[in-house]
């Protein structure tokens, strides 16, 4: 499977989805989730990805854990799933719920230690099948992905390439950084440590995106093949990408953002 064209994804439905905890600048208890609306949307982001993954997989939403929805679930390489061990409290259950589902599901559950904060496929982003893109600096621990490399190392030798994050905002690698192909990325460049993009540069070709698609998670979106499902797109970012030979869907996920999440967020390859 190549990871710009899956043909299966896990999904979470919606019904326990509010905003009840601050743990990003982007939530606010005040800041009142309709639940409708926010079901509405993630039904019509359903629709959207099924017209090019023909299999959805789903995971019972659980009512104690709002932010399961964001299938933030692990890290996954062929069969085997390395279960996120979140930052915060009130994300932590999630991991044993997400391994669960993995188990039951045949893939190989490998743990990570402890003392590696590590938040799976909101801070790794694949661009072929060795080559991985990981965030660290608010969520994950950059030594957690050394340790993956040796959970995995009999299975495969990873390209593993480290990504400093600098603005709070954009606390996982995915709300500012979106590889479109194997050689293309959208970046929010403002959000990452100079050395960081110094040398993302020599690696892809980048699309920088301005604050305007940046605040509305234009880089939080979903490629499948030559389509691109994204929350948000200016003008100049649809010539951008259609210039390349993509047709870009908008689908709308306002409710989301008030977590702090995008139609990215929403869906995790399998
Ligand atoms: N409220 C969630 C959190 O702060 C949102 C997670 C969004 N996930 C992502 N992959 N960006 O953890």
């Amino acid at each position: 499977m190549s990871c710009f064209q899956p043909t299966k994804v896990l999904m979470c439905p919606p019904t326990y989805f509010k905003v009840n905890y601050e743990i990003n600048p982007w939530m606010d208890v005040q800041n009142f989730v309709d639940q409708d609306l926010a079901s509405l949307q993630w039904q019509n982001l359903y629709n959207q990805i099924s017209c090019f993954c023909p299999d959805i997989k789903t995971i019972e939403p659980h009512p104690d854990l709002p932010d399961l929805v964001f299938i933030d679930a692990g890290f996954l390489y062929k069969n085997i799933f390395i279960p996120s061990n979140f930052r915060f409290p009130e994300r932590q259950p999630e991991s044993v719920i997400f391994a669960d589902w993995f188990a039951s599901n045949g893939y190989e559950i490998k743990k990570i230690e402890k003392e590696f904060y590590f938040e799976g496929h909101g801070d790794t982003l694949w661009v072929d099948d060795k080559t991985v893109y990981c965030g660290h600096g608010f969520r994950s621990h950059p030594d957690s992905y050394k340790h993956i490399q040796n959970i995995l190392s009999d299975e495969a030798i990873l390209d593993i390439r480290l990504i400093k994050l600098t603005d709070p905002r954009f606390y996982h690698l995915d709300t500012c950084f979106c590889p479109i192909n194997k050689d293309t990325a959208l970046v929010f460049a403002d959000a990452i440590d100079v050395d960081s993009l110094k040398k993302i540069k020599t690696e892809l070709d980048l699309i920088e995106v301005r604050s305007e698609d940046a605040l509305n998670f234009a880089c939080n979106s979903l490629v499948f093949g030559q389509h691109i499902i994204m929350p948000f797109a200016s003008r100049w970012l649809q010539e951008q990408l259609k210039s390349r030979g993509f047709h870009v869907h908008i689908v709308e996920v306002s409710e989301f953002i008030k977590a702090g999440g995008a139609c990215k967020c929403l869906c995790m390859p399998l």
